[in-house]
């Protein structure tokens, strides 16, 4: 008997070290944090900064520098895959997380958005992994029990979540409708990361 298995379905996550001076970029992001009123959303605790916007940060030049470094990066993945997307994907909101002892982020996607990601500017050890998980609907089927077990031999299809660990200089890259969430912080440390949105052009 011949038996054959197809994979009915792929994402990549890409992972990249940007070379960003991020002493400079953290005080900008305070001078932000200190200048604009945060906002709540997926972030249990700490500080989310609300909707920033490339033409609106030109005050701040290495979070310029940061952002005009993931359009490349966005860039990058649109070619490498060719996706149907000709007039290629822009950057669009952006926003800061200040994330203390214990706080997270619940699982969530990003609507209205292409790619998402997250730039890690500050982050000690234990700050609280960045989970890439299977869709919701597994909870409606048996699945669940079978996911992240005691197989000797884990691969991507027998496991429900996969995880990355943040660092100082990390893009994290990744398609919008891919459910994700963040482990609580748990270094000591306060965790600081950017993270965005991008759309489609399409004139
Ligand atoms: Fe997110």
């Amino acid at each position: 008997m011949q038996v054959e298995y197809t994979p009915i379905s792929e994402e990549a996550l890409l992972c990249a070290e940007l070379p960003i001076d991020n002493n400079r970029l953290y005080n900008e992001c305070c001078h932000i944090k200190d200048t604009h009123e945060g906002v709540v959303h997926s972030n249990v605790g700490g500080y989310q900064s609300p909707a920033l916007f490339r033409e609106t940060v030109t005050d701040y030049p290495v979070l310029c520098e940061l952002i005009d470094s993931i359009q490349n990066i966005i860039d990058t993945y649109v070619n490498k895959f060719t996706y149907r997307s000709p007039r290629g994907v822009k950057i669009g909101n952006f926003w800061l997380n200040f994330n203390d002892q214990y706080n997270t982020n619940d699982y969530h996607t990003h609507p209205h958005s292409v790619f998402s990601g997250a730039y890690y500017i500050k982050a000690s050890p234990n700050a609280g992994t960045i989970n890439f998980h299977r869709t919701h609907l597994v909870a409606d089927t048996e699945w669940g029990y079978f996911f992240d077990g005691s197989s000797a031999h884990k691969e991507l299809i027998n496991m429900y979540s996969h995880r990355i660990e943040p660092s100082p200089g990390k893009l994290v890259l990744f398609p919008s409708y891919y459910p994700h969430s963040v482990s609580p912080n748990m270094s000591g440390d306060m965790r600081l990361s950017l993270s965005f949105n991008s759309q489609a052009v399409f004139s």
